[in-house]
């Protein structure tokens, strides 16, 4: 599929339908290009029919001519002044829907005649339609023998001459954001007997060469080298060895102690190990590297759109899984960053692999920030059910622009609180950490990733509720969601 950015004056109507807006209670829709006859029919279904054009509404017709548009698909905007970046997502996600309904072949998308829509720019519309239209496509199918081709083969963004290079620029970056979500989703998508920790890492290696950015991967015998030992705990039971991957990419030379840190838990299966997960816990358990995902689509994003910034990110990427050299609960271990850490449940896994990864990537790559973004509690699911990622923070700062980077995106963040009463349930007598200090356990689990992140401004974002959809809606497909990429590149982009 094509999305083309076209000039209303060197618009050839190539498009066998086309989408009309429809604002609530706006009278009629005046769209010139279509003819008096489309109109009317346009406005009969405002007066005929419970149309209104409330938010979220879909009409739409075949129209008894030959030449284009021969289609039409009238879109409720909701109320004009009401216009967000967010309900664009929802009306482009129906749009497609639609279409692929109808199996259209190409779709005309009008930017003109908009323009006094709410505050929005044109260049954020553009940016936002084009990353929605990427992502409302989205499918995972490639293990289906009878998979479904859509028809949609090209989608043209007409706008006013003079606001081409704009609409253009928008779109090119929407395209961006659209396609490494997409590709972030695939790896989650991707089954864990496929996505293997060493398939993670060559996923990885082969993203940064296309997109532009440099990719080095440590194995087992480099992870223990350098004392990796929380990681090695939870990945010595498996098969399957683990690989530590380091994704670095230097857009601001002159710059070169401005370095923010990503770092995504890389759990490629998490059967919760010796403390084992329940039948039903376990069946979507591939999205456990959801964050490592998100920061490798992340660094896909940065490198493409060319932003010059300083970022390196890393994921500590293993399964958790049950065999006779596997860590068990009751055990006392080691961490890089040298703080013994009690073993209370061997399916609080993931908080040990970023210790280490955390720990090393601000000893050995000097960063002077670090995120950290993770499938990582299911207490983070109850508290904001599958609305919004919770964060902790240790910088206000940070977190203010972590939260303008997720009010851009729409994918909803909200801030929890790090008393001192949660920091002292980390405390156990025979270590001096224990992983599972109890209630409320998105709070005690980031608090113990806090533990190693020294003096350095730090966010910590749980994706456990968000990364995975259990159901299709617009844009959001079943399964894996993308979350974070998008969020990641507007808090690095300046
Ligand atoms: N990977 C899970 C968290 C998770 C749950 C992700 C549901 C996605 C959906 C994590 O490793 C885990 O098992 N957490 C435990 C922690 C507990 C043992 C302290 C949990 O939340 O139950
Ligand atoms: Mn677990
Ligand atoms: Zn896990």
């Amino acid at each position: 599929m094509e999305i083309k950015v076209i000039g209303s004056s060197s618009y050839k109507n190539s498009s066998d339908t086309k989408i009309v807006p429809a604002f609530d209670s706006e009278e009629n829709l005046k769209d010139n290009s279509l003819g008096k006859e489309i109109n009317k029919i346009i406005d009969n279904l405002r007066k005929q029919d419970d149309f209104t054009g409330k938010l979220g509404q879909v009409q739409s017709f075949r129209l008894n001519r030959t030449e284009n548009p021969n289609k039409i698909i009238v879109l409720g905007h909701g109320k004009r002044e009401e216009l967000s970046l967010d309900r664009i997502r929802k009306i482009i996600g129906k749009a497609i829907e639609e279409a692929e309904k109808l199996r259209v072949k190409s779709i005309e998308i009008a930017l003109q005649g908009e323009k006094d829509a709410g505050e929005l720019t044109i260049e954020e519309k553009a940016r936002v339609i084009t990353e929605t239209i990427i992502l409302s496509k989205y499918k995972f199918d490639k293990y289906m023998s009878d998979a479904k081709q859509s028809t949609i083969k090209e989608i043209n963004i007409v706008c006013d001459d003079e606001k081409l290079e704009l609409v253009k620029k928008g779109s090119d970056e929407g395209r961006i954001l659209g396609e490494a979500t997409v590709h972030a989703r695939d790896l989650v998508n991707e089954p864990a007997n496929v996505m293997v920790p060493i398939e993670l890492a060559n996923r990885a290696e082969l993203i940064g060469k296309e997109s532009g950015f440099e990719v080095e991967i440590f194995d087992e015998i480099k992870i223990n080298e350098l004392g990796m030992k929380a990681f090695w705990e939870v990945a010595k039971a498996s098969a399957n060895p683990p690989r530590f991957i380091i994704m670095r990419y230097f857009g601001d030379k002159s710059n070169k102690n401005e370095v923010t840190g990503l770092v995504g838990k890389g759990l490629t299966y998490d059967s919760g190990g010796l403390s084992i997960k329940t039948k039903d816990g376990m069946l979507n358990m591939k999205c456990d590297m959801g964050g490592a995902a998100a920061v490798i689509g992340a660094m896909k994003a940065i490198a493409e759109a060319k932003l010059q910034v300083n970022v390196v990110a890393v994921v500590a990427a293993c399964e958790n899984m049950i065999s006779g050299h596997g860590y068990r609960p009751g055990d006392i271990i080691d961490s890089m960053g040298g703080k013994s850490i009690f073993i209370k449940s061997t399916d609080a896994e993931g908080r040990l692999t970023l210790i280490d990864a955390v720990h090393y990537i601000i000893e050995h790559e000097g960063v002077n920030r670090v995120v950290d973004i993770a499938t990582l509690t299911g207490a983070a699911g109850a508290t904001l059910g599958n609305a919004a990622s919770p964060v902790i923070s240790n910088n206000d700062e940070f977190y203010d622009e972590l939260e303008k980077a997720s009010k851009i995106t729409g994918e909803k963040i909200w801030r929890m609180p790090t008393f001192e009463e949660y920091k002292e349930q980390l405390k156990t007598k025979f270590a001096d950490l224990t992983n599972s200090a109890g209630q409320p356990g998105m709070i005690t689990a980031g608090l113990f990733i806090g533990e190693f992140v020294q003096d350095k401004p730090w966010v910590h974002i749980d994706i456990a509720p968000t990364a995975w959809s259990s159901k299709t809606s617009g844009y959001i497909k079943e399964g894996a969601t993308g979350v974070g990429v998008r969020t990641l590149y507007y808090l690095v982009k300046k």
